[in-house]
């Protein structure tokens, strides 16, 4: 039974208050872009601005010990371990509740992201934030990262040894953070994470665990998907469900 809160939170997010799970259609196409809607071009790139003034890609900085947040921000902002370091506008590490019981994983920075330094504030985090909302939680109650944090340019997806590069990162993050439980956020970020190659649709119908870990992994449709295909937001909002009773 929903509440007039969640009635009203469902209908901000587009979602039918009739529709069960088992009527709702599922959508026809598999997920296969996540940043719909980022701009295809940077500003950087718009300007015609060469990235040859950026450093060099080199080595990453294996001898650096990720073992608090400032080893870990700082790491990343001066990570140049990949080619998108010398695209993006800015390193974009995460942000949120250090301790949160809920840690959001997306795929990487779109246009607005990398402006703003920032994950998920493009409309794609718009409908994240509200779907949040729908199961009373705040976006500052979460962390929310990608699995790299730098632009990839052109909105391509990360490249696997992009992803490979920073992993690390992530994995440092996970490791201070200790969620309850991760909500993984859209094709790229359950392949990387899961070490998958299975479509969406079937990821979602089922609980994981973080590899190597025992923490519950929850698959969802990205946002940026759910704005091209309302009607996969039912079977969005039955994953938030879950998710808000595991973290009961
Ligand atoms: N999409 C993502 O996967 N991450 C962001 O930060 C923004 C859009």
């Amino acid at each position: 039974m929903l509440s007039r809160r969640q009635q009203h939170c469902l209908q901000g997010i587009g979602i039918p208050l009739w529709r069960e799970r088992s009527s709702a259609s599922r959508p026809e196409a598999e997920e296969t872009r996540d940043i719909g809607d980022r701009p295809r071009f940077s500003e950087t790139e718009k300007q015609g601005l060469s990235p040859n003034s950026l450093p060099a890609v080199s080595a990453p900085p294996k001898e650096t010990a990720l073992d608090g947040w400032d080893a870990i921000l700082d790491s990343i902002r001066t990570c140049t371990a990949c080619e998108l370091a010398q695209n993006c506008t800015q390193k974009v590490p995460g942000i949120g509740n250090r301790k949160a019981r809920l840690m959001i994983i997306g795929e990487g920075p779109g246009h607005e992201e990398d402006i703003r330094g920032e994950p998920f504030v493009g409309r794609s985090g718009q409908l994240l934030d509200r779907m949040l909302r729908a199961i009373g939680i705040e976006r500052e109650q979460v962390y929310i990262t990608n699995i790299v944090k730098c632009r990839p340019p052109n909105n391509r997806d990360p490249k696997s040894e992009e992803a490979q590069q920073c992993r690390r990162y992530l994995e440092a993050q996970i490791e201070q953070i200790e969620p309850r439980i991760i909500l993984s956020v859209g094709r790229v970020s359950a392949h990387n994470l899961l070490g998958s190659n299975q479509p969406v649709g079937k990821l979602i119908q089922q609980m994981h665990q973080l590899p190597g870990t025992e923490i519950p992994l929850k698959v969802t449709y990205h946002p940026a998907y759910l704005l091209r295909n309302p009607s996969a937001k039912a079977i969005a909002w039955q994953d938030l469900k879950l998710v808000h009773q595991l973290l009961q």
